[in-house]
């Protein structure tokens, strides 16, 4: 199948990508002529894992790119909308989305045969069938449901992992305004076999998404608030106590071996320093927002955002009560990106762990296998040393504060005795055994 895609971010680039791979023939279209003219080359502006192998290998052959949209348009049966969708920190700006179905619309306008639309953008349930639908017609002067198909397409790619979850999908979710619609995605997802399908229609399939990052977003807060609880009580510890919970087999199936499952999401009902990334704030926020426009409060999910706000104070707390001034007290800060793996500083509890501790007068030396150049966009060089290794920057530590899941951050314990014996490890992640440890202090022990 020919297949346009409008919008070369991460979602765009890795869905054209992977698509070409599996034999479609896809036209990638950006406005930036520079992220063109690097696709062009076989190079992809964002780092995801096998993003570069796949595409040197599709390139010139079932993959291009283009600034064109129009021709992209006309060349193909299938557009597929991943522009972003910039967020004010209550709601989605769809604007170019938006501008997005205008373009292909009036592309749409002289250009003869069936067309399907599919949006891949996460955007609120009723933008598909409302303002995508509304400017395709508008800019086409053609009939949604007669002249072209509109569909939604949501992903499910974690940032670092996003090649192999789109090379293995757990689930393919096609929405679709009618039959027609539904036919052509199933033909473009027809290589991957083997996995479960949700045909629906497009609001059902914004939903979903929305519904599965606010779940497991809920799945964190409500860990971190009971891991609170824990430290608050005092004589438990929330690792063991979650650990007790993990083993219901309802969520850690037995198998007739007597060998447990332990599927993913059992990882996120551990209690830690709090979620970030570009997805869980701005769904959870967004969803809400849109809650509220349609009279249905969302208490649940505000008070998942209001938790997680206050997770950071949970480990500046372990850190003062040490040090009640941190005052040229000397604090390495371990794992500065949202998650290992990545270098996204967005939404990073690393961010106003980091401020609030030199706010104060700390001495800051930090370390990120991959975030540091990220970070240091953020936080400039003020009262912050960035080291190249995990060694340097916790030789002469008084507290080291572990933020991120690394896994090289696993050798701290040895590296601790010959280089900081004396240190306190704050441990954000609940990575580190507390007992490997002489001065501990971790996420749902009591202070
Ligand atoms: C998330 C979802 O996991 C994807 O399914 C979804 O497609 C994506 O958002 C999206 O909407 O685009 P991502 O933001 O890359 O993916 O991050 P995750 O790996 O899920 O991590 C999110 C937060 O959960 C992080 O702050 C991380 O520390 C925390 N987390 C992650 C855990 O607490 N436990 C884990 O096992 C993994």
């Amino acid at each position: 199948m020919r297949i346009s895609v409008v919008g070369t971010g991460y979602v765009g680039l890795v869905s054209g990508v992977c698509l070409a791979d599996r034999g479609h023939q896809v036209t990638c279209v950006d406005k930036d002529a520079d992220k063109v003219e690097k696709i062009s080359n076989g190079v992809a502006p964002i780092y995801e894992k096998g993003l570069d192998d796949l595409l040197a290998k599709a390139l010139g052959k079932t993959l291009r790119a283009t600034t064109d949209l129009r021709s992209a348009v006309h060349d193909s049966e299938l557009s597929l909308i991943a522009v972003g969708t910039p967020f004010d920190g209550t709601e989605i700006d769809t604007g170019y989305v938006e501008q997005a179905a205008t373009e292909i619309g009036q592309a749409l306008k002289d250009k003869d045969g069936y067309h399907v639309v599919v949006v891949k953008s996460t955007v609120v349930p009723g933008t598909t069938d409302e303002l995508v639908l509304t400017a395709l017609e508008k800019a086409s002067g053609k009939k949604a449901g007669a002249d072209f198909g509109v569909g939604m397409n949501p992903e499910f790619l974690r940032e670092g992992e996003a090649v192999g979850d789109f090379m293995n999908p757990d689930r393919i979710v096609l929405g679709g305004l009618d039959e027609r619609t539904h036919q052509t995605l199933k033909e473009a997802y027809e290589p991957f076999t083997g996995v479960d399908v949700v045909l629906t229609n497009n609001k059902t399939a914004e939903m979903i998404k929305y519904a599965s990052n606010s779940l497991l977003a809920t799945l964190i807060s409500f860990s971190n608030e009971i891991g609170n609880l824990c430290s608050s009580i005092g004589g438990m510890d929330a690792l063991e106590v979650m650990r007790g919970v993990h083993l219901d087999k309802r969520f850690t199936p037995i198998l007739p071996s007597g060998e447990r499952i332990t599927p993913g999401f059992i990882s996120y009902l551990e209690a830690g320093c709090g979620f970030g990334g570009s997805c869980f704030p701005k769904d959870v926020k967004a969803l809400i927002a849109h809650g509220h426009k349609h009279a249905s409060s969302m208490r649940i999910l505000e008070s998942v955002i209001e938790t997680n706000l206050n997770q950071p104070k949970e480990v500046l707390t372990r850190v003062e009560k040490h040090f009640p001034s941190v005052e040229n007290v000397d604090i390495a800060v371990l794992g500065l990106a949202f998650k290992p793996e990545t270098d996204d500083m967005r939404e990073s509890p690393a961010i106003p762990i980091v401020n609030s501790l030199r706010e104060k007068g700390a001495r800051i030396k930090a370390y990120d296998p991959v975030a540091t150049p990220e970070a240091r966009k953020i936080f400039g060089d003020d009262r912050i040393e960035y080291c190249d290794d995990l060694a340097e920057t916790i030789a002469d530590a008084q507290v080291i504060v572990l933020l991120t899941r690394w896994d090289e951050f696993k050798g701290l314990p040895e590296l601790l005795e010959q280089g900081a014996p004396s240190a306190v490890l704050v441990d954000g992640r609940r990575m580190i055994n507390k007992d490997s440890v002489a001065r501990y202090e971790g996420i749902g022990i009591q202070l």
